[in-house]
């Protein structure tokens, strides 16, 4: 899992810059992806993968454990509430709201998850083509709650936000023996995650979305659990990851320039939290609150 939610926030700026230009209004938010965006749907189903216990929470009105990996809003409720929306977006298998509440907001991510198969089953967390399951039910709520044609402008004016990957190399690839470590070489093994991302557009361009955010994934060797774990260099970032994530990143943006040409109708932007992230790492005193990177001391 990736907790770390603090970078994100600057993508938030970069995303609304953007997202001015490609939507002239923005009836909801929809969200796919893993603990980077998951709001909270890994508390209904039985995984160990949870954040539902402090300090999880720490700043979330108060203090609230809500099954989001970060102190508070993730980027994505930020990201709502700028578009003058829900300021949390509410999580899908949350018995607390329905389908009223997820008609401008809905979350259907599942930390632990991964564009591959084998990664969400690590952790028995929800797989990429189950979100999307989720996102199909979805849709015929919304239709026998606000009407088919309201329902066809919600979706195609709806900002979709995809977050993940990072699992399928930390808890995946280089962790389960015996698994896709043998099937694929990394770059074979990114080629395939990538087909698996196409694959997915293309299912959601079929189902009528057409704003999208692909967002890629950070520098993971500079995670906490990757840096402590660091054979060569004891909590220095691991190079080896942060390269394959770069890799994976520039194949995703190939992705997002293909398929831009080929959707006709689509907007795709590419999310880049790489060097946001890094740059949380490399200069932490220009962001205040860090005296070193992942020791934070809070001043307030
Ligand atoms: C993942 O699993 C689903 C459901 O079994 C299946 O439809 C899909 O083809 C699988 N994806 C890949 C890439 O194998």
């Amino acid at each position: 899992m990736s907790p770390n939610c603090f970078p994100w926030l600057l993508l938030v700026q970069l995303l609304l810059l953007h997202s001015a230009n490609i939507a002239a209004k923005v009836p909801a938010i929809i969200i796919f992806g893993d603990s980077s965006v998951d709001a909270g749907n890994n508390n209904f189903i039985p995984t160990v993968a949870r954040s539902n216990f402090e300090p999880y929470g720490r700043d979330f009105n108060g203090g609230q454990p809500t099954g989001r990996f970060c102190n508070g809003r993730l980027a994505t409720d930020f990201i709502s509430e700028g578009f003058g929306l829900l300021p949390a977006v509410p999580a899908y298998l949350d018995p607390k709201y329905t389908i009223k509440d997820f008609a401008s907001g809905v979350c259907f991510a599942s930390a632990g998850s991964g564009y591959d198969n084998a990664t969400s089953d690590v952790l028995s967390v929800i797989p990429l083509w189950r979100e999307l399951e989720y996102f199909k039910e979805f849709q015929k709520k919304l239709e026998d709650y606000q009407g088919k044609a309201k329902t066809r402008e919600t979706i195609s004016e709806a900002l979709y936000i995809m977050s993940l990957g990072t699992n399928d190399f930390l808890e995946n690839y280089y962790t389960v023996p015996g698994g896709r470590r043998t099937q694929y070489t990394v770059d074979e093994y990114q080629d395939f995650l990538v087909g698996i991302a196409e694959g997915f557009i293309r299912n959601l361009y079929r189902l009528g979305a057409r704003k999208l955010d692909l967002t890629g994934i950070p520098p993971m060797g500079c995670l906490p659990l990757e840096r402590v774990a660091n054979p060569t260099s004891r909590e220095a970032c691991n190079e080896m990851y942060n390269r394959v994530a770069w890799n994976f990143n520039g194949k995703l943006k190939q992705l997002v320039n293909k398929l831009n040409r080929e959707l006709s109708g689509m907007t795709i932007v590419y999310g880049d939290i790489y060097y946001l992230f890094l740059d949380v790492i490399k200069k932490p005193l220009t962001f205040g609150e860090f005296k070193k990177p992942f020791t934070a001391t809070h001043s307030s």
